[in-house]
């Protein structure tokens, strides 16, 4: 693999990353033999799970469409993960140039990559920080100078919520997020579920706790229960191909097969 100059020397080569696993799946190559041997092995009990990562990446894609026309052009991008096809800002600023982004990710590989990548755009940001940490992300975006907590802002926590166990308080997590956000400001969610899974699929999900990030799969309602009091827009907390589509035919017949839901709300003004 080719190692971008800096990495940090605390990447821990003897476990699999879930930011390096997610990147072999995608199609990338910043991962070691030891990803790809759970890859391989992940790949191998469930032909969904890579599905699963691609659907992800076109839900967040759609996701963002939907935010840009909605006036959003400052987006906080938690769990962002190894840079891949279709980024945040490659999606946002090939809408609006002057789009910001700052993202986020506990995986070093995943920062280090990210900054490489990000050289000479002024616009966006790469903040080190554990999604459990949101107050120090928060004063970090801050901090940056990119983001603007007074205008709406795009909060997306795409595939990463899942990875914050019941013990500690996800719920807490996205209050302390949402309580940050101005009107206007919007969240986008997708979350694993064990909702309509086969069972090779929740075996496949448990081989998650092998790397440092073990997933906690949840049900639709304690998902829709992370947007708090926002609007959710339609059409709802859903399997992720269902979220607006592109077209009807990228819908096949079994939207459940990706194992994940996916949603956005909106900060409305509070009344009075
Ligand atoms: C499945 S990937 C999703 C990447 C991207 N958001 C997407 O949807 O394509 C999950 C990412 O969340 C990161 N992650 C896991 N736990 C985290 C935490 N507690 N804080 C911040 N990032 C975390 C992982 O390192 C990984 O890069």
């Amino acid at each position: 693999m080719q190692m971008p100059d800096g990495l940090p020397a605390e990447i821990d080569l003897s476990r699999p990353s879930a930011a390096r696993v997610y990147d072999y799946f995608l199609g990338g190559a910043h991962n070691f033999e030891i990803d790809r041997q759970l890859a391989e092995q992940i790949a191998s009990m469930t032909p969904n799970l890579a599905g699963t990562m691609r659907a992800g990446r076109e839900f967040l894609r759609r996701a963002v469409r939907v935010l840009l026309d909605a006036g959003i052009d400052q987006f906080l991008d938690i769990g962002s993960g190894i840079p891949t096809v279709g980024n945040v800002h490659e999606v946002a600023q090939s809408t609006n140039p002057k789009a910001r982004v700052v993202y986020v990710d506990i995986d070093p590989v995943a920062v280090a990559h990210s900054r490489e990548l990000l050289v000479g755009n002024d616009l966006t940001g790469v903040v080190h920080a554990d999604l459990r940490e949101p107050e120090r992300i928060l004063a970090e975006s801050r901090e940056s100078g990119l983001l603007d907590f007074n205008r709406p802002l795009g909060i997306l926590l795409a595939g990463v919520v899942h990875f914050i166990p019941d013990t500690d308080r996800p719920g807490d997590i996205l209050a302390t997020l949402r309580a940050a956000a101005a009107p206007g400001s919007h969240l986008v969610i997708s979350h694993s579920t064990y909702e309509d899974q086969p069972q090779e699929m929740l075996d496949a999900q448990r081989l998650s706790a092998r790397t440092d990030t073990e997933i906690t799969l949840r049900s639709r309602a304690e998902i829709t229960g992370f947007f708090g009091d926002w609007t959710i827009l339609e059409p709802g907390v859903v399997h992720m191909p269902l979220w607006r589509p592109d077209s009807p035919s990228d819908v096949d017949d079994k939207p459940e097969q990706f194992g994940a839901f996916g949603g956005v709300a909106r900060y409305d003004r509070p009344a009075g």
